[in-house]
Protein backbone atom coordinates (compact mmCIF):
# COMPACT_ATOMS: atom_id res chain seq x y z
CA UNK A 1 0.00 0.00 0.00
CA UNK A 2 1.77 3.44 -1.12
CA UNK A 3 1.29 6.30 0.90
CA UNK A 4 -1.77 4.68 2.88
CA UNK A 5 -2.20 7.81 4.94
CA UNK A 6 -2.08 9.92 2.60
CA UNK A 7 1.11 12.09 3.73
CA UNK A 8 3.26 14.47 1.67
CA UNK A 9 6.33 13.56 0.62
CA UNK A 10 8.30 15.83 2.49
CA UNK A 11 12.69 16.28 2.49
CA UNK A 12 14.26 14.73 5.40
CA UNK A 13 15.90 17.90 7.16
CA UNK A 14 18.58 17.25 9.45
CA UNK A 15 19.14 20.08 11.90
CA UNK A 16 21.87 21.04 14.44
CA UNK A 17 20.83 23.73 17.15
CA UNK A 18 17.65 23.89 15.97
CA UNK A 19 18.50 25.47 12.60
CA UNK A 20 17.81 23.66 9.72
CA UNK A 21 20.55 23.03 7.68
CA UNK A 22 20.47 19.88 5.26
CA UNK A 23 17.60 18.70 3.28
CA UNK A 24 17.31 15.93 1.48
CA UNK A 25 19.94 13.92 3.45
CA UNK A 26 19.15 10.02 4.21
CA UNK A 27 22.52 9.22 6.45
CA UNK A 28 23.10 10.63 9.61
CA UNK A 29 26.54 10.14 11.00
CA UNK A 30 28.88 12.36 12.62
CA UNK A 31 30.49 13.14 9.10
CA UNK A 32 27.32 14.81 8.41
CA UNK A 33 27.07 16.56 11.17
CA UNK A 34 30.45 18.21 10.85
CA UNK A 35 29.69 19.55 7.25
CA UNK A 36 26.37 20.69 8.77
CA UNK A 37 27.95 22.24 11.53
CA UNK A 38 29.94 24.05 8.63
CA UNK A 39 26.94 24.45 6.84
CA UNK A 40 25.59 26.52 9.98
CA UNK A 41 28.16 28.45 10.39
CA UNK A 42 28.21 29.67 7.20
CA UNK A 43 24.60 30.28 7.00
CA UNK A 44 24.12 31.24 10.31
CA UNK A 45 22.48 34.27 10.25
CA UNK A 46 19.55 33.39 7.48
CA UNK A 47 19.21 29.95 9.49
CA UNK A 48 18.95 31.96 12.99
CA UNK A 49 15.48 34.09 11.03
CA UNK A 50 14.45 31.01 9.80
CA UNK A 51 13.66 29.65 13.25
CA UNK A 52 14.18 31.27 16.05
CA UNK A 53 11.09 32.90 17.87
CA UNK A 54 11.94 36.14 19.29
CA UNK A 55 10.46 35.75 22.67
CA UNK A 56 9.82 33.10 25.59
CA UNK A 57 7.21 30.32 23.99
CA UNK A 58 4.21 29.15 26.35
CA UNK A 59 4.24 25.53 26.33
CA UNK A 60 1.37 23.46 27.68
CA UNK A 61 1.79 20.00 28.62
CA UNK A 62 -1.30 17.86 29.02
CA UNK A 63 -0.71 14.95 31.58
CA UNK A 64 2.01 14.67 34.52
CA UNK A 65 2.90 10.59 34.08
CA UNK A 66 6.81 10.27 33.57
CA UNK A 67 6.93 11.92 30.27
CA UNK A 68 4.26 14.76 30.47
CA UNK A 69 5.99 15.79 34.10
CA UNK A 70 9.72 15.62 32.77
CA UNK A 71 9.32 17.28 29.41
CA UNK A 72 7.58 19.98 31.37
CA UNK A 73 9.80 20.17 34.55
CA UNK A 74 13.00 20.18 31.75
CA UNK A 75 11.25 22.89 29.05
CA UNK A 76 10.71 24.95 32.34
CA UNK A 77 14.39 24.69 33.42
CA UNK A 78 15.03 25.56 29.46
CA UNK A 79 13.62 29.08 29.91
CA UNK A 80 9.84 28.45 28.34
CA UNK A 81 6.79 29.32 30.18
CA UNK A 82 5.52 26.18 30.78
CA UNK A 83 2.02 25.06 31.94
CA UNK A 84 1.75 21.72 33.16
CA UNK A 85 -2.10 20.34 32.86
CA UNK A 86 -4.07 17.88 34.72
CA UNK A 87 -7.33 16.73 35.51
CA UNK A 88 -5.91 15.26 38.90
CA UNK A 89 -5.94 18.39 41.74
CA UNK A 90 -4.01 16.23 44.34
CA UNK A 91 -1.42 15.57 41.82
CA UNK A 92 -0.93 19.10 41.05
CA UNK A 93 -0.48 20.23 44.34
CA UNK A 94 2.14 17.54 45.10
CA UNK A 95 4.42 19.26 42.08
CA UNK A 96 3.14 22.95 43.44
CA UNK A 97 4.91 21.89 46.86
CA UNK A 98 8.41 21.24 44.51
CA UNK A 99 7.78 17.14 45.38
CA UNK A 100 7.42 14.61 42.20
CA UNK A 101 4.70 11.92 42.25
CA UNK A 102 6.83 9.72 40.39
CA UNK A 103 10.19 8.55 41.56
CA UNK A 104 12.32 9.50 39.36
CA UNK A 105 16.34 10.77 40.13
CA UNK A 106 16.46 14.44 39.77
CA UNK A 107 13.09 15.19 39.04
CA UNK A 108 12.10 17.50 42.57
CA UNK A 109 15.29 19.50 41.72
CA UNK A 110 14.32 20.57 38.18
CA UNK A 111 10.45 21.04 39.68
CA UNK A 112 11.49 23.28 42.57
CA UNK A 113 13.72 25.68 40.34
CA UNK A 114 10.79 25.50 37.93
CA UNK A 115 8.48 26.95 40.42
CA UNK A 116 11.10 29.23 41.99
CA UNK A 117 11.74 30.82 38.62
CA UNK A 118 8.23 30.84 37.76
CA UNK A 119 9.01 29.48 34.51
CA UNK A 120 6.80 25.94 35.73
CA UNK A 121 3.00 26.53 36.81
CA UNK A 122 0.80 23.94 36.79
CA UNK A 123 -3.55 23.73 36.10
CA UNK A 124 -6.99 21.64 36.04
CA UNK A 125 -8.36 24.42 33.03
CA UNK A 126 -7.40 23.57 29.53
CA UNK A 127 -9.02 26.08 28.42
CA UNK A 128 -7.35 28.65 30.04
CA UNK A 129 -3.73 27.01 29.55
CA UNK A 130 -4.69 27.08 26.04
CA UNK A 131 -5.83 30.63 25.86
CA UNK A 132 -2.07 31.48 25.95
CA UNK A 133 -0.30 28.47 24.45
CA UNK A 134 1.94 28.87 21.57
CA UNK A 135 2.87 24.77 21.65
CA UNK A 136 0.56 22.20 23.28
CA UNK A 137 1.65 18.95 23.85
CA UNK A 138 -0.86 16.13 24.57
CA UNK A 139 1.36 13.41 26.87
CA UNK A 140 -1.68 11.42 28.68
CA UNK A 141 -1.66 7.88 29.13
CA UNK A 142 -2.15 5.78 26.14
CA UNK A 143 -2.17 1.95 28.07
CA UNK A 144 -2.72 -0.84 25.85
CA UNK A 145 -6.78 -2.18 25.14
CA UNK A 146 -7.84 -5.91 25.15
CA UNK A 147 -5.90 -6.18 21.59
CA UNK A 148 -3.05 -5.11 22.21
CA UNK A 149 -3.50 -1.83 20.16
CA UNK A 150 -2.91 1.81 22.39
CA UNK A 151 -5.97 3.21 23.64
CA UNK A 152 -6.61 6.32 22.87
CA UNK A 153 -9.72 7.57 24.18
CA UNK A 154 -7.54 10.01 26.45
CA UNK A 155 -5.79 11.29 23.69
CA UNK A 156 -9.13 12.46 22.21
CA UNK A 157 -10.73 13.34 24.94
CA UNK A 158 -7.69 15.94 24.94
CA UNK A 159 -8.00 16.91 21.50
CA UNK A 160 -11.65 18.04 21.25
CA UNK A 161 -11.28 20.35 25.09
CA UNK A 162 -8.19 21.68 23.44
CA UNK A 163 -9.97 22.09 20.07
CA UNK A 164 -12.78 23.77 21.60
CA UNK A 165 -10.42 26.21 23.63
CA UNK A 166 -8.08 26.87 19.90
CA UNK A 167 -8.42 30.70 19.88
CA UNK A 168 -4.72 31.72 18.59
CA UNK A 169 -2.93 30.00 16.77
CA UNK A 170 -1.14 26.89 18.62
CA UNK A 171 1.41 23.74 17.39
CA UNK A 172 -0.34 20.76 18.92
CA UNK A 173 1.72 18.21 19.37
CA UNK A 174 1.80 14.50 19.97
CA UNK A 175 4.32 13.16 23.20
CA UNK A 176 2.67 10.46 24.02
CA UNK A 177 3.13 7.30 22.17
CA UNK A 178 0.54 6.60 19.60
CA UNK A 179 -0.47 4.14 16.80
CA UNK A 180 0.60 5.22 13.41
CA UNK A 181 -2.03 7.68 11.81
CA UNK A 182 -2.89 9.07 14.87
CA UNK A 183 -1.75 12.40 13.63
CA UNK A 184 -4.50 12.13 10.79
CA UNK A 185 -7.40 11.08 13.14
CA UNK A 186 -6.67 14.49 15.00
CA UNK A 187 -6.46 16.65 12.18
CA UNK A 188 -9.83 14.97 11.16
CA UNK A 189 -10.85 15.20 14.28
CA UNK A 190 -10.28 19.12 14.46
CA UNK A 191 -11.86 19.91 10.49
CA UNK A 192 -14.81 17.58 12.25
CA UNK A 193 -15.29 20.15 15.08
CA UNK A 194 -14.80 23.20 12.68
CA UNK A 195 -11.62 24.50 14.05
CA UNK A 196 -10.17 27.14 11.76
CA UNK A 197 -7.36 25.47 9.96
CA UNK A 198 -4.82 28.62 9.71
CA UNK A 199 -5.33 27.96 13.80
CA UNK A 200 -3.59 25.20 14.30
CA UNK A 201 -0.98 22.68 13.21
CA UNK A 202 -0.57 18.65 14.53
CA UNK A 203 2.62 17.62 14.99
CA UNK A 204 4.57 14.61 16.32
CA UNK A 205 7.56 15.31 18.63
CA UNK A 206 7.86 11.19 19.97
CA UNK A 207 9.52 11.16 23.61
CA UNK A 208 12.90 8.55 24.32
CA UNK A 209 13.63 8.96 27.75
CA UNK A 210 14.03 6.20 30.15
CA UNK A 211 12.87 5.77 33.30
CA UNK A 212 15.06 6.49 35.93
CA UNK A 213 17.30 8.65 33.84
CA UNK A 214 14.72 10.66 32.37
CA UNK A 215 16.08 13.87 33.49
CA UNK A 216 19.40 13.69 31.72
CA UNK A 217 17.49 11.75 28.62
CA UNK A 218 15.37 14.87 28.89
CA UNK A 219 18.44 17.47 28.62
CA UNK A 220 21.04 15.75 26.60
CA UNK A 221 18.67 13.31 24.45
CA UNK A 222 20.45 11.43 21.56
CA UNK A 223 17.71 13.48 18.99
CA UNK A 224 14.97 14.95 18.70
CA UNK A 225 12.03 13.59 16.23
CA UNK A 226 9.45 16.58 14.46
CA UNK A 227 7.03 15.28 12.53
CA UNK A 228 5.17 17.58 10.57
CA UNK A 229 2.90 17.37 7.25
CA UNK A 230 2.97 20.93 6.57
CA UNK A 231 6.12 22.72 5.97
CA UNK A 232 6.76 25.30 8.11
CA UNK A 233 4.66 23.51 10.78
CA UNK A 234 8.14 22.47 12.65
CA UNK A 235 9.02 26.54 12.86
CA UNK A 236 8.14 26.90 16.79
CA UNK A 237 9.28 23.27 17.62
CA UNK A 238 12.55 23.98 16.10
CA UNK A 239 12.73 28.02 17.96
CA UNK A 240 11.75 25.46 21.41
CA UNK A 241 14.69 22.70 21.37
CA UNK A 242 17.51 25.50 20.32
CA UNK A 243 19.24 25.14 23.23
CA UNK A 244 19.49 21.50 22.22
CA UNK A 245 23.45 20.18 21.10
CA UNK A 246 21.74 16.83 19.59
CA UNK A 247 20.65 16.29 16.36
CA UNK A 248 16.98 17.39 15.25
CA UNK A 249 15.36 15.01 12.22
CA UNK A 250 12.32 16.76 10.92
CA UNK A 251 10.20 14.30 8.58
CA UNK A 252 6.49 13.66 8.35
CA UNK A 253 4.39 12.68 10.53
CA UNK A 254 3.68 8.80 10.16
CA UNK A 255 6.93 8.45 9.91
CA UNK A 256 7.65 9.95 13.32
CA UNK A 257 5.04 8.32 14.69
CA UNK A 258 6.84 4.95 13.41
CA UNK A 259 9.92 6.11 14.52
CA UNK A 260 8.94 5.45 18.26
CA UNK A 261 7.79 1.78 17.97
CA UNK A 262 10.47 1.08 15.74
CA UNK A 263 13.13 1.77 17.86
CA UNK A 264 11.85 0.66 20.99
CA UNK A 265 10.91 -2.33 19.52
CA UNK A 266 14.38 -2.99 17.93
CA UNK A 267 15.92 -2.35 21.32
CA UNK A 268 13.59 -5.00 22.80
CA UNK A 269 14.09 -7.33 19.54
CA UNK A 270 18.12 -6.48 20.62
CA UNK A 271 17.64 -7.60 24.36
CA UNK A 272 15.38 -11.01 23.14
CA UNK A 273 19.00 -11.68 21.08
CA UNK A 274 20.73 -11.64 23.53
CA UNK A 275 18.66 -13.70 25.90
CA UNK A 276 18.21 -16.22 22.63
CA UNK A 277 22.08 -16.48 22.80
CA UNK A 278 22.06 -16.84 26.56
CA UNK A 279 20.32 -20.05 26.23
CA UNK A 280 23.18 -21.60 24.01
CA UNK A 281 25.65 -20.25 26.23
CA UNK A 282 24.32 -22.64 29.01
CA UNK A 283 24.55 -25.63 26.98
CA UNK A 284 27.96 -24.87 25.24
CA UNK A 285 29.37 -23.59 28.27
CA UNK A 286 30.35 -20.04 26.63
CA UNK A 287 30.13 -16.68 28.38
CA UNK A 288 27.19 -14.26 27.45
CA UNK A 289 28.97 -11.56 28.82
CA UNK A 290 31.70 -12.17 26.73
CA UNK A 291 29.90 -12.21 23.47
CA UNK A 292 28.07 -8.88 23.92
CA UNK A 293 31.42 -7.32 24.55
CA UNK A 294 32.34 -9.46 21.46
CA UNK A 295 29.52 -8.14 19.63
CA UNK A 296 29.58 -4.11 21.04
CA UNK A 297 32.76 -3.51 19.62
CA UNK A 298 31.32 -3.90 16.15
CA UNK A 299 30.19 -0.22 16.00
CA UNK A 300 27.61 -0.99 13.73
CA UNK A 301 25.72 -3.40 16.69
CA UNK A 302 27.51 -1.67 19.87
CA UNK A 303 27.36 -2.81 23.36
CA UNK A 304 24.50 -1.29 24.75
CA UNK A 305 20.84 -3.08 25.18
CA UNK A 306 22.88 -6.39 25.10
CA UNK A 307 22.61 -7.38 28.55
CA UNK A 308 21.36 -10.64 29.13
CA UNK A 309 18.85 -10.91 31.99
CA UNK A 310 15.04 -11.72 32.88
CA UNK A 311 13.84 -9.92 29.99
CA UNK A 312 12.24 -7.31 29.03
CA UNK A 313 9.50 -5.12 30.96
CA UNK A 314 8.05 -1.72 31.99
CA UNK A 315 5.10 0.16 30.39
CA UNK A 316 6.96 0.37 27.00
CA UNK A 317 8.59 -2.68 25.48
CA UNK A 318 6.08 -4.75 25.69
CA UNK A 319 3.49 -2.04 24.69
CA UNK A 320 5.32 -0.89 21.84
CA UNK A 321 5.98 -4.56 20.73
CA UNK A 322 2.33 -5.35 20.32
CA UNK A 323 1.46 -2.08 19.19
CA UNK A 324 4.19 -2.46 16.26
CA UNK A 325 2.93 -5.82 15.75
CA UNK A 326 -0.54 -4.35 15.10
CA UNK A 327 0.61 -1.85 13.14
CA UNK A 328 2.13 -4.37 10.52
CA UNK A 329 -1.33 -6.97 10.79
CA UNK A 330 -3.66 -3.86 9.67
CA UNK A 331 -0.89 -3.17 6.83
CA UNK A 332 -1.02 -6.65 6.14
CA UNK A 333 2.07 -7.38 7.21
CA UNK A 334 2.91 -10.45 9.45
CA UNK A 335 5.68 -8.81 11.76
CA UNK A 336 7.00 -12.31 12.79
CA UNK A 337 10.52 -11.17 14.29
CA UNK A 338 8.35 -9.41 17.13
CA UNK A 339 6.49 -12.24 18.06
CA UNK A 340 9.68 -13.96 17.97
CA UNK A 341 11.16 -11.34 20.49
CA UNK A 342 7.90 -11.22 22.46
CA UNK A 343 8.34 -15.76 22.96
CA UNK A 344 11.68 -15.08 24.01
CA UNK A 345 11.03 -12.72 26.32
CA UNK A 346 7.97 -14.68 27.74
CA UNK A 347 10.05 -18.37 27.62
CA UNK A 348 13.29 -16.44 29.85
CA UNK A 349 11.19 -16.15 32.98
CA UNK A 350 9.38 -19.22 32.72
CA UNK A 351 12.99 -21.11 31.53
CA UNK A 352 14.49 -19.31 34.84
CA UNK A 353 11.74 -19.96 37.59
CA UNK A 354 11.83 -24.07 35.98
CA UNK A 355 15.72 -24.01 36.64
CA UNK A 356 15.36 -22.88 40.32
CA UNK A 357 11.90 -25.38 40.91
CA UNK A 358 14.31 -28.52 39.67
CA UNK A 359 16.94 -27.47 41.86
CA UNK A 360 14.88 -27.12 45.10
CA UNK A 361 12.32 -30.35 43.73
CA UNK A 362 9.54 -27.97 44.12
CA UNK A 363 8.34 -24.66 45.35
CA UNK A 364 5.93 -26.19 48.49
CA UNK A 365 6.95 -25.06 51.96
CA UNK A 366 9.84 -23.06 50.74
CA UNK A 367 11.16 -19.58 51.74
CA UNK A 368 11.92 -17.77 48.61
CA UNK A 369 13.79 -14.56 48.97
CA UNK A 370 13.39 -12.14 46.04
CA UNK A 371 15.90 -8.72 45.90
CA UNK A 372 14.17 -6.19 43.85
CA UNK A 373 10.56 -5.47 42.11
CA UNK A 374 10.88 -2.72 40.43
CA UNK A 375 11.06 -3.13 36.28
CA UNK A 376 14.54 -1.95 36.17
CA UNK A 377 16.54 -0.17 38.72
CA UNK A 378 16.23 3.67 39.87
CA UNK A 379 12.43 3.52 39.29
CA UNK A 380 9.43 2.75 41.44
CA UNK A 381 7.07 1.38 38.28
CA UNK A 382 6.44 -2.07 38.22
CA UNK A 383 4.65 -2.70 35.41
CA UNK A 384 4.95 -5.76 33.34
CA UNK A 385 8.09 -6.14 36.06
CA UNK A 386 9.44 -9.56 35.92
CA UNK A 387 9.08 -9.68 39.81
CA UNK A 388 5.35 -9.88 39.05
CA UNK A 389 5.62 -12.70 36.94
CA UNK A 390 7.82 -14.57 39.55
CA UNK A 391 5.47 -14.03 42.22
CA UNK A 392 2.70 -15.15 40.40
CA UNK A 393 4.62 -18.60 40.04
CA UNK A 394 6.18 -19.26 43.06
CA UNK A 395 2.65 -18.22 45.25
CA UNK A 396 0.03 -20.68 42.83
CA UNK A 397 2.91 -23.38 43.69
CA UNK A 398 3.28 -22.26 47.82
CA UNK A 399 6.02 -20.46 48.18
CA UNK A 400 6.58 -18.16 51.23
CA UNK A 401 7.71 -15.39 49.59
CA UNK A 402 9.96 -12.62 51.64
CA UNK A 403 10.86 -9.22 49.30
CA UNK A 404 12.60 -6.15 48.89
CA UNK A 405 12.90 -2.95 47.10
CA UNK A 406 14.34 0.22 47.95
CA UNK A 407 11.32 2.13 46.37
CA UNK A 408 8.90 -0.20 44.39
CA UNK A 409 7.56 -2.01 47.76
CA UNK A 410 4.33 -0.32 48.26
CA UNK A 411 3.30 -0.45 44.46
CA UNK A 412 3.55 -4.18 44.86
CA UNK A 413 1.76 -4.03 48.17
CA UNK A 414 -1.22 -3.09 46.67
CA UNK A 415 -1.13 -5.89 44.31
CA UNK A 416 0.22 -8.66 46.90
CA UNK A 417 -0.71 -7.54 50.20
CA UNK A 418 -0.07 -11.33 52.05
CA UNK A 419 3.95 -11.16 50.84
CA UNK A 420 6.70 -10.23 53.20
CA UNK A 421 8.41 -7.05 53.01
CA UNK A 422 11.24 -6.27 54.88
CA UNK A 423 13.81 -3.51 55.35
CA UNK A 424 16.53 -4.41 54.01
CA UNK A 425 18.39 -7.29 51.51
CA UNK A 426 20.17 -9.18 54.43
CA UNK A 427 16.48 -9.25 56.09
CA UNK A 428 15.10 -10.54 53.22
CA UNK A 429 17.48 -13.60 52.71
CA UNK A 430 17.30 -14.48 56.78
CA UNK A 431 16.14 -18.28 56.97
CA UNK A 432 15.71 -18.55 52.96
CA UNK A 433 16.07 -21.66 50.87
CA UNK A 434 16.79 -19.75 47.87
CA UNK A 435 17.24 -15.48 46.93
CA UNK A 436 16.48 -14.95 43.74
CA UNK A 437 18.25 -11.35 42.37
CA UNK A 438 15.21 -10.06 39.77
CA UNK A 439 16.22 -5.97 39.65
CA UNK A 440 19.87 -4.98 39.95
CA UNK A 441 19.83 -2.14 42.19
CA UNK A 442 22.99 -0.98 42.95
CA UNK A 443 22.63 -1.73 46.99
CA UNK A 444 22.54 -5.24 46.33
CA UNK A 445 25.41 -5.34 44.85
CA UNK A 446 27.03 -4.56 48.38
CA UNK A 447 25.41 -7.14 50.38
CA UNK A 448 28.18 -8.89 51.66
CA UNK A 449 27.91 -12.50 50.20
CA UNK A 450 29.54 -14.32 53.50
CA UNK A 451 26.89 -12.99 55.57
CA UNK A 452 24.22 -13.78 53.58
CA UNK A 453 25.70 -17.42 53.41
CA UNK A 454 25.28 -17.11 57.33
CA UNK A 455 21.51 -15.82 57.29
CA UNK A 456 20.37 -18.20 54.58
CA UNK A 457 19.04 -21.62 55.57
CA UNK A 458 19.22 -23.19 51.77
CA UNK A 459 22.69 -22.18 49.83
CA UNK A 460 21.15 -21.38 46.22
CA UNK A 461 21.34 -17.90 44.67
CA UNK A 462 19.75 -17.31 41.65
CA UNK A 463 20.87 -13.95 39.81
CA UNK A 464 18.03 -13.23 37.28
CA UNK A 465 20.65 -9.90 35.87
CA UNK A 466 24.13 -11.56 36.03
CA UNK A 467 25.06 -8.85 38.47
CA UNK A 468 26.42 -10.60 41.49
CA UNK A 469 30.16 -11.75 41.38
CA UNK A 470 30.19 -15.43 41.09
CA UNK A 471 33.42 -16.00 42.95
CA UNK A 472 32.70 -13.85 45.21
CA UNK A 473 28.86 -16.14 45.77
CA UNK A 474 30.74 -19.30 45.40
CA UNK A 475 33.97 -18.37 47.53
CA UNK A 476 31.06 -18.10 50.87
CA UNK A 477 30.08 -21.82 50.02
CA UNK A 478 27.01 -20.72 47.87
CA UNK A 479 25.74 -22.29 44.72
CA UNK A 480 25.40 -19.70 41.99
CA UNK A 481 23.14 -19.79 39.13
CA UNK A 482 22.29 -17.15 36.35
CA UNK A 483 20.77 -16.15 32.88
CA UNK A 484 23.10 -17.99 30.47
CA UNK A 485 25.15 -20.63 32.78
C1 LIG B 1 12.32 2.56 26.97
C2 LIG B 1 13.28 3.15 25.94
O1 LIG B 1 14.61 2.78 26.28
C3 LIG B 1 13.15 4.69 25.89
O2 LIG B 1 13.99 5.20 24.86
C4 LIG B 1 11.69 5.06 25.58
O3 LIG B 1 11.49 6.46 25.58
C5 LIG B 1 10.81 4.44 26.66
O4 LIG B 1 10.98 3.01 26.67
C6 LIG B 1 9.38 4.80 26.33
O5 LIG B 1 8.88 4.38 25.29
O6 LIG B 1 8.78 5.62 27.05
P1 LIG B 1 12.29 2.32 29.65
O7 LIG B 1 11.06 1.47 29.45
O8 LIG B 1 12.26 3.39 30.67
O9 LIG B 1 12.70 3.03 28.27
O10 LIG B 1 13.45 1.32 30.07
P2 LIG B 1 14.77 0.70 29.40
O11 LIG B 1 15.95 1.24 30.09
O12 LIG B 1 14.73 0.82 27.94
O13 LIG B 1 14.60 -0.83 29.82
C7 LIG B 1 13.50 -1.60 29.35
C8 LIG B 1 13.61 -3.02 29.84
O14 LIG B 1 14.66 -3.71 29.16
C9 LIG B 1 13.89 -3.18 31.32
O15 LIG B 1 13.08 -4.20 31.84
C10 LIG B 1 15.35 -3.56 31.38
O16 LIG B 1 15.66 -4.32 32.52
C11 LIG B 1 15.49 -4.36 30.11
N1 LIG B 1 16.87 -4.38 29.57
C12 LIG B 1 17.45 -3.25 29.12
C13 LIG B 1 17.55 -5.59 29.48
O17 LIG B 1 17.04 -6.66 29.88
N2 LIG B 1 18.80 -5.60 28.93
C14 LIG B 1 19.39 -4.48 28.47
O18 LIG B 1 20.55 -4.58 27.96
C15 LIG B 1 18.70 -3.26 28.57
Amino acid sequence: MADPFGEKALDKKITLDGVPVLNGAGVVDSAVFETTQQIQRDDEKVALNRTRINRTLNVVVIGTGYVGLVTGAILADQGSNVTCVDRDPAKLEVINRGESPIYEPGLEEVIQSGLKTGHLKTSTSIPESVATADIVFIAVGTPPSADGTPDLTAVMQVVQEVGRSIKQHITLVTKSTVPVGTGNLIEETLVRMGVDPNLYDVVSCPEFLREGCAVADTKNPDRIIIGVNDPGAETKLLSLFSRNRCPILVINRTSAELVKYASNAFLAVKISFINGISRICEQSGANVDDIAAGMGLDHRISPKFLQAGLGWGGSCFPKDVQGLSKVGETMGFDFEMLKAAEKINTDQVLHFVGRIRAELGSFSGTRVAILGLAFKPNTDDIRDAKSLEIIKILKAEGAEIIVHDPVAMDNVKAIHPDLTYTKTGEETVHDADVTILVTEWAEYGRLNMDRVAQLMRGNLIFDGRRFFRPEEVKSAGLKYFTIGS
